[in-house]
């Protein structure tokens, strides 16, 4: 058996489609998908993925941080992430393979299943642009803090059990408009995290088979279950997506000029003309 065998399409049927239609691109919600045992996905074939990757691409830490927590924080787990991979089950890490669309056959593998997204995406958000992948691998009750990402992102459960917990994007009671604007002018991705957030987020239960779609820019934090956990996080852009980061950054610079800009708002065609403006003022270097 070769490592880069083409998957057998449908990943996702079409009642995931359809659920994934009713939901893209705003609302969290639960999917299902059919990638299953899939060589390239194996803890030995991760572990030789993580030793083979740049060290830039791969992050990893203790698994049993609070919810909450600093960047500069994070401890380290005193191991390498190959070792950190292959051990997983007993030595209480998390770990993240980023950009793994930079190795041939994981590049075809995502886009394979990218691909199957294609006509519920483009129709409501335009070119699928800049597609990238992502896989966790994580022990036992490990955390990922609360946190929000930039990109369009299905994740997959492949192996074990988690909940991703999620809160609304775009709702300033639990990622004020400067926490975007910090992370958008090249801040961390870590939010605050306050106890009276607990309540208001969806909590999606993910076992192998399960799908989770996260809106640009949700916060969540994602507990894992009882037993190691593998994840592929597919993602891929929008033009506006990127209008939506321009805006932020663009509130950034007004507000380091003395002004208290609003949230844009969250389909940005509204923000287009701050957008733009802010293009110019970059290109004329009156912004940074
Ligand atoms: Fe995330």
């Amino acid at each position: 058996m070769t490592l880069c065998q083409p998957i057998v399409p449908p990943v996702f049927a079409a009642d995931a489609l359809e659920a994934m239609g009713a939901l893209y691109p705003g609302r969290a919600g639960p999917l299902r998908h059919q990638l299953r045992d899939h060589p390239l996905l194996s803890i030995d074939a991760l572990a030789d993925l993580a030793d083979a990757l740049p060290a830039a691409q791969v992050e990893y830490n203790p698994g049993d941080l609070p919810i909450g927590i600093a960047p500069e924080d994070v401890p380290s787990n005193g191991l390498s992430i190959g070792e950190t991979i292959r051990t997983i089950e007993t030595n209480r890490s998390w770990a993240v393979l980023k950009n793994i669309e930079t190795e041939p056959d994981y590049c075809t593998l995502l886009m394979d299943l990218l691909n199957e997204l294609r006509p519920v995406v483009e129709p409501c958000t335009g070119a699928m642009l800049t597609p990238q992948g992502f896989i966790f691998v994580s022990s036992p009750q490990s955390i990922t803090p609360f946190h929000f990402d930039p990109e369009h992102n299905i994740l997959l459960q492949l192996r074990g059990a988690k909940v991703m917990n999620v809160w609304p994007a775009g709702d300033e009671r639990f990622a004020d408009r400067r926490e975007h604007e910090r992370y958008h002018t090249g801040g961390h991705r870590n939010l605050p995290w306050r106890d009276g957030f607990d309540g208001d987020q969806q909590a999606i239960a993910l076992e192998p088979g399960d799908a989770v779609l996260m809106p640009v820019m949700a916060p969540h934090f994602v507990a894992n279950g009882d037993a190691p956990s593998i994840s592929l996080s597919i993602t891929w852009r929008s033009e506006w997506s990127y209008r939506e980061s321009e805006a932020h950054a663009a509130n950034a610079a007004l507000r380091r000029l003395g002004f208290d800009p609003r949230m844009p708002p969250r389909w940005p065609r509204h923000a287009y003309v701050r957008t733009v403006g802010w293009r110019v003022l970059r290109k004329m270097r009156l912004v940074s």
